[in-house]
């Protein structure tokens, strides 16, 4: 597959053509100098294993792997850094020594930093997060060690019910159930789902958002999301997209790869337009 192309990083998913990471790679690439070419490949459903070995095995020294690869990602690597290893998901293989794979996760590194940048979050805050997919399984160990209680809202209850055995030995972490919640409100509330679209507008019970409340959609789509949209119907200042999220997960994986941290803000700004 990969005969004539000579890129050596790429964003592996399905689909991938939406993604905005080749673009940050390229920027981070002229701001460092260091050379580093990087594309997106579309990975039909039962041939990441075979697609990933044979980029290794070619030209290949480093790739980000998006949805919805990120549990087979954490399989397919020789070696895990501690943080891929307690989220169980991987999003950044590094091709170490020409021998092994490394396999780690940039996704909670990327939304905390975010999260900080916005001026969204603060000890002992709690966070619902609706969804519970391989981003969530990234995000949950570094927001729980940051000190927040996280509560889960999820479609499928029993995907809601692993997490919390997972996760519940870091921090307090539970799944959201309006009538034994024992805070008045939520200080955050990330939807981390891939899609809302066709749910109804009382999918969070207004009596759990205050006027403080803040709003982060981990999506990054130009136009707005349903979540994004509900935002502005309830008339909140305090949201967000997910685009500094993916710009500071695409840092941290440079990082990995190069051992430069590249600079964020302005590559989000560029983003944001
Ligand atoms: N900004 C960033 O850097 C960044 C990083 C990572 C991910 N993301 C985004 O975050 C989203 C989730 O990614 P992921 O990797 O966790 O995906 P995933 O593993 O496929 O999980 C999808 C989640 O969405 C829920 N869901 C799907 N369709 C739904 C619907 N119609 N109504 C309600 N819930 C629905 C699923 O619920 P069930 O459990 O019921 O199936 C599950 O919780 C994606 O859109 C991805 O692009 C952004």
């Amino acid at each position: 597959m990969f005969k004539n192309q000579k890129f050596n990083y790429a964003v592996f998913g399905n689909p991938v053509n939406h993604s905005k990471s080749p673009e940050i790679h390229d920027l981070f690439s002229k701001q460092t100098g260091i050379l580093h070419i990087y594309k997106s490949v579309n990975v039909p459903l039962d041939s990441f294993d075979t697609i990933l070995h044979d980029f290794f095995n070619k030209y290949g020294q480093g790739a980000n792997i998006t949805a919805p690869f990120k549990q087979e990602a954490y399989f397919f690597c020789d070696k895990l850094t501690e943080r891929a290893k307690i989220s169980k998901s991987v999003n950044t293989f590094k091709k170490v020594d020409n021998k092994y794979i490394l396999g780690d996760n940039t996704d909670g590194i990327g939304l905390l930093s975010d999260l900080i940048r916005l001026n969204f979050i603060k000890k002992n805050y709690s966070i619902l997060i609706i969804g519970a997919g391989g981003a969530v399984k990234g995000v949950l160990f570094p927001l729980l060690s940051f000190g927040c209680s996280i509560f889960i809202l999820n479609r499928t209850f029993l995907n809601a019910k692993k997490l919390v055995s997972q996760f519940n030995k870091y921090g307090n972490i539970e799944i959201f159930n309006k009538r034994s919640l024992k805070i008045k409100f939520f200080d955050l509330i990330i939807n981390a789902t891939s899609t809302l679209i066709g749910e109804k507008d009382d999918f969070i019970p207004l009596s759990v958002v205050s006027s403080k409340t803040c709003f982060y959609d981990m999506n990054y789509r130009k136009d707005n999301t349903f979540f994004i949209d509900w935002c502005l119907k309830i008339g909140t200042n305090f949201f967000s997209n997910g685009i500094g999220m993916l710009v500071f997960q695409a840092a941290h994986s440079f990082f990995l790869w190069h051992n430069i941290l590249p600079k964020t803000d302005y590559i989000i700004d560029i983003l944001k337009k």
